[in-house]
């Protein structure tokens, strides 16, 4: 809902927006639980055009479980 604005999110095709990493490469750039820090304090990427999310502890878990 909040994120396939600009992100891929399927297993196959390009992110909508071109730069924003599809979701199935996350993993390549980080391990996937580093991630669940980010999203709790906040995720700011230094890409201006990604807002800022904050997720709560659910949302993520059910992130980082998508991504693995
Ligand atoms: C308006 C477009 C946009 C939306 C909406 C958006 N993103 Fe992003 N996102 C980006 C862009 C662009 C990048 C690449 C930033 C970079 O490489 O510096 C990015 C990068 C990321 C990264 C990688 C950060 C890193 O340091 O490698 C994660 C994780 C991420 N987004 C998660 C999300 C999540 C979760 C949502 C929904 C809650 C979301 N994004 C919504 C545009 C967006």
């Amino acid at each position: 809902m909040n994120c396939a604005a600009c992100h891929a999110i399927a297993h196959v095709g390009e992110s909508p927006l071109r730069i924003a990493p599809p979701f199935r490469t996350l993993d390549e750039r980080s391990p996937v639980e580093n991630l669940a820090e980010a999203l709790s304090e906040g995720i700011i990427t230094g890409h201006p055009t990604m807002p800022e999310f904050r997720l709560d502890v659910a949302q993520i878990n059910d992130f980082i479980a998508y991504l693995t």
